[in-house]
């Protein structure tokens, strides 16, 4: 550590790309206001970078294209980790964390997936590894839960937490945009992942849930366990005829503490257009939260984008340099909010949850078709809310369905049997109803 602690502390950064440069501008550009929080000078002394062309490196003692070079330095007091994915990120956490660093990381994957095993050798190493910034972007969610509801039982949590799927629905909502349009759009203005599949179907968006979600019910990360389904499967159709029945479409991560276990869903969701997160729009970000004692409550704000990860990704650095000056090694709390995890609470599957649902059927505009496809439903116990039949414009003719609660099970054993029948002639598009059952949400 420093020995000079009180009066400065050493910076480096691995990765100077969207969400690390982000970070150095923030630094320099907040720097008096930093100081005046932390009590002393917050340096960034060295940077690794894999390329040095257009980059500000201005006044950094040090700058290498090896980040292990930022991890092994001895001055260094904070390791910034913004290189993103796994490989050499892991190893680079893995050697900071060993030598006594303290890791301020914006690395989802990385803490969702191999978090139980970082945390525990921060620990031994007794130094924190932070991570606020891996989750909605600029949004303080990590500190909201851990912290400020942690007087609470949390009851469950939905979110829109991936800023470019949410940037795409709107733009095909609102503009009646194509998806590869819009996409290319989140992309050139920083919000997508290198690579976008991350984004699009989901896998993104449930790195993030699986870390909320630990820290909610105070349950170990278990990324495998987070059902994942994406928004490449939504047409403009379906936004169309939610929109007629009251509701748009929504990425949304879902967890929730039900009699079964807890539920972990990322997934397209129908939602009533007056509730709150149905109008969160553009690369917005936002997630409810309902505590026992508290009630619902909402954050909200940008979820990506260099300058709202930056601001993020710095409060920590400045928790940690709080706690250093007070003489404080490793900050106090637990790194998932929990010192005793609920070791009895276990992750149900998709196929064990209830919800309502959005059917699309593809279907000949035929007669009987409509009554063959009800007795199906009522056979498996599903009971139908809301049907819309469109005049046939060709062969074929959509049957929007919608449903009051069914048992997801049941659900697709009647799609199965539903697209047997001769008159159906595709795939049924399924999405899932978000009803927050009756809470002012
Ligand atoms: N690709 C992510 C998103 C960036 O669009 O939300 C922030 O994690």
């Amino acid at each position: 550590m420093n020995s000079e602690v009180t009066k400065s502390l050493n910076i480096g950064i691995c990765g100077l790309g969207t969400v690390g440069g982000g970070t150095l501008a923030l630094l320099r550009e907040n720097s008096g206001e930093i100081k005046h929080r932390v009590g002393f000078d917050l340096r960034v002394t060295r940077v690794a970078t894999r390329t040095l062309e257009g980059k500000d490196l201005l006044a950094i003692e040090q700058v290498s294209t090896d980040v292990f070079d930022v991890a092994r330095d001895a001055s260094i007091d904070i390791v910034i980790e913004t290189i993103g994915g796994l490989d050499p990120a892991l190893e680079v956490i893995k050697e900071a964390l060993s030598r006594g660093k303290h890791v301020v990381t914006a690395n989802k994957a990385l803490i969702a997936e191999y978090g139980n095993e970082l945390f525990a050798l921060a620990r031994q190493n007794n130094v924190a590894l932070a991570y606020e910034s891996s989750v909605a972007g600029g949004i303080p969610i990590i500190k909201a839960l851990r912290e400020g509801l942690a007087g609470n039982k949390i009851n469950w949590l939905a979110g829109i937490i991936n800023g470019t799927g949410n940037f795409i629905m709107s733009e095909m909502a609102s503009k009646q945009r194509q998806f590869d349009e819009a996409l290319k759009e989140a992309q050139d203005l920083g919000y997508a992942e290198a690579d976008p599949t991350f984004d699009v179907e989901g896998i993104d968006a449930a790195h993030k849930l699986t870390i909320l979600g630990s820290i909610a019910f105070g349950i170990p990360l278990q990324f495998n366990k987070t059902y994942t389904e994406g928004i490449s499967h939504i047409t403009p159709e379906d936004i169309s005829y939610a929109n007629e029945l009251g509701y748009c479409i929504k990425h949304l991560g879902i967890a929730r503490q039900s009699e079964k276990g807890i539920e972990m869903r990322v997934h397209p969701t129908l939602l009533a257009k007056s509730r709150l997160l149905a109008n969160v729009n553009g690369v917005g970000n936002a997630v409810l939260v309902h505590g026992n004692m508290v009630g619902a409550t909402l954050y909200s704000g940008p979820g990506a984008g260099a300058e709202a990860t930056a601001s993020a990704l710095v409060a920590d650095i400045i928790d940690l340099a709080r706690h250093i000056k007070s003489g404080i090694s490793a900050p106090v709390y637990p790194a998932l909010g929990y010192v005793e995890m609920h070791d009895d609470l276990s992750v149900i599957g998709i196929e064990d949850i209830e919800a309502e649902y959005y059917l699309r059927i593809p279907a000949v505009d035929r007669v009987g078709v409509m009554a063959k496809i009800s007795s199906i439903l009522q056979d498996h116990d599903i009971s139908i809310e809301a049907v819309i039949q469109k005049e046939a414009i060709s062969e074929t003719v959509p049957i929007i369905i919608l449903t009051h609660t069914a048992a997801e099970k049941r659900l697709n054993q009647a799609i199965v049997a539903i697209e047997a029948l001769a008159d159906v002639t595709g795939k049924i598009n399924r999405i899932r109803v978000e009803p927050f059952h009756g809470e002012a949400t």
